[in-house]
Formats: C-alpha cells, structure tokens, sequence
C-alpha cells in the first residue's frame, strides 16, 4: 500500500466550529500568545491558561468531525494514512483516522507542571499524559502524581516540539501528500514540507493556498477542507494504485 500523510492545520477544524488561529476572527486576533501560550504566561498567571484551555477544550468536545475529517478516515481503504497535525483538537480520531500524530499536544489531555520535565523533554523524558474526564482542570486542585498542579498537555511556544522529528521521518516516505488548513507559519512544523520526497505528489487545500516553496510541484486547491477533499477524491483514489 502506498502511504498518504496529511499535514494538516487549524483549518481542517474550521468547518467544525473550532477557531483558527490568525484569520480574521482567530484566536490569536482576540488573545496575546505571551499571556496564554508560554511558559512565562503560566508561571505569571495559572489560572488564567488554565481557563484559556478550559473554554478551548469545551469548544472541542462540542464539536463533531466534519467532512473533510471523514474523507481522510476512508482514504485508509486505499492508503497507509498517517495524519500528522498541529492542531489539539482529537477529531482526526474521531473521524476514526487511526495514525495521527499531534506536534502540539492534544487538549484532552493533562501533564504535570513539574518545570524541570517540561524542560528536560528535549533531551528524551518520557513525560506522562493524563486524560482528562470531562472538560475542565481546576488550578491548582487537580495535581499530578508528582504533587505538581496538572497543565493542559499542549506545546507551549518557546517549549521543544519533541515529536519533530518523528513527523519529519513520516513525511519523508509519503508517496503523496496533502497540506490542509495551515498557514505554515510556525516552525518547525511549517519546515515538514522540505522533507517530502522528489516523486512525491502533492496537494495543498486551503482558501488561501500559496505556492509551497518546494521543489515538488503541487497541485494547489483554493477551497476550504470540506469541499477541497471531494474535489480530490477520484484523483487520490487513481494515485493508490
Ligand atoms: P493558522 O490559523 O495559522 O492558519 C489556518 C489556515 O487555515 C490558514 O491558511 C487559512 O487560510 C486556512 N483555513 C481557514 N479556514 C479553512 C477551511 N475551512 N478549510 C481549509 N483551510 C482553512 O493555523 P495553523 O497553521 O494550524 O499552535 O497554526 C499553527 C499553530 O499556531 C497552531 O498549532 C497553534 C498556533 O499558535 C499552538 O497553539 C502551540
């Protein structure tokens, strides 16, 4: 079987409700990524991250998959999918994809706020993740075996994105490739596309589709996820064999 990676973005959950990041109502046009999105902000005020991620993760658990998620699920019938995403939303596998990798964490889960494990995940500490029952952490009441309040398990800018590099081989061997929903404008993720393979076919869906600085060429798709995937179905389907 030949393998299909989808490196997809805030965009892929638009259509189900979810906010994107840096379009015109974003997130980060109403929020500062320096009070809710960094260490500092957590060191500063707990609470307050803590509540970001609170409504966030209310937000994701009222969401349903849409279309295009469920698209990427029955291409597993023709390819060996992996998802490798940015986004913390679970509803890749909730569309039922198998294969999904999350860059920068998934909200429906918990760490320890232990600062020495956050920093020493760089150098290969396996830290734990917790599930977290229903939609809320309270600070600092619910806490982590290790005596530390529980922080919710997303990758934090300036924190190390440790699963770098395992993206990077998975993306490597695709045979084809599909970027959606992202405006690869934070690194290292948006540096995954330099690892695709010469042969490789590629796809770009998204409003906004720019040309990808590749070598590739790619076929650019200027819809948004839900309809961007039925219009490349039949071709995707011809590329499987
Ligand atoms: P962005 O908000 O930066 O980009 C969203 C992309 O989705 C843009 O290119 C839009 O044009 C596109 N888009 C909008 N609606 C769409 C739709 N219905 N269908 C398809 N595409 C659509 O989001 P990301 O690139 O995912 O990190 O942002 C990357 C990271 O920045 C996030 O993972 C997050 C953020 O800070 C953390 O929180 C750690």
């Amino acid at each position: 079987m030949k393998k299909l990676v989808v490196i997809s973005g805030a965009g892929v959950s638009a259509e189900s409700g979810i906010s994107t990041f840096r379009d015109g109502n974003g997130l980060w046009n109403n929020y500062k990524i320096e009070d809710v999105a960094t260490p500092q902000a957590w060191a500063k005020n707990p609470a307050l991250v803590q509540e970001f991620y609170n409504q966030r993760r209310k937000n994701v658990i009222a969401a349903q998959p849409n279309a295009a998620h469920l698209a990427i699920t029955e291409l597993q019938q023709h390819y060996d999918v992996h998802v490798v995403t940015q986004n913390v939303d679970d509803l890749h596998e909730r569309a039922g994809t198998d294969k999904v990798l999350h860059l920068h964490g998934n909200i429906r889960f918990a760490k320890s706020s232990n600062p020495d494990r956050v920093l020493d995940a760089e150098f290969d500490v396996q830290e734990e993740y917790y599930l977290i029952d229903g939609d809320t952490l309270n600070y600092p009441d619910d806490k982590a075996p290790d005596g530390y309040p529980l922080r919710p398990h997303i990758v934090w800018f300036y924190e190390p994105v440790v699963l770098i590099d395992a993206a990077a081989d998975i993306v490597a061997e695709a045979d084809v490739v599909i970027v959606v929903g992202t405006s690869l404008e934070v690194y290292p993720a948006a540096s995954l596309v330099y690892r695709i393979k010469k042969g490789a076919h590629v796809f770009c869906i998204d409003p906004n589709a720019e040309s990808l600085m590749i070598e590739q060429s790619v076929t650019l798709i200027k819809d948004v996820a839900t309809s961007g995937f039925a219009r490349i179905k039949d071709d995707l389907i011809r590329l499987a064999n």
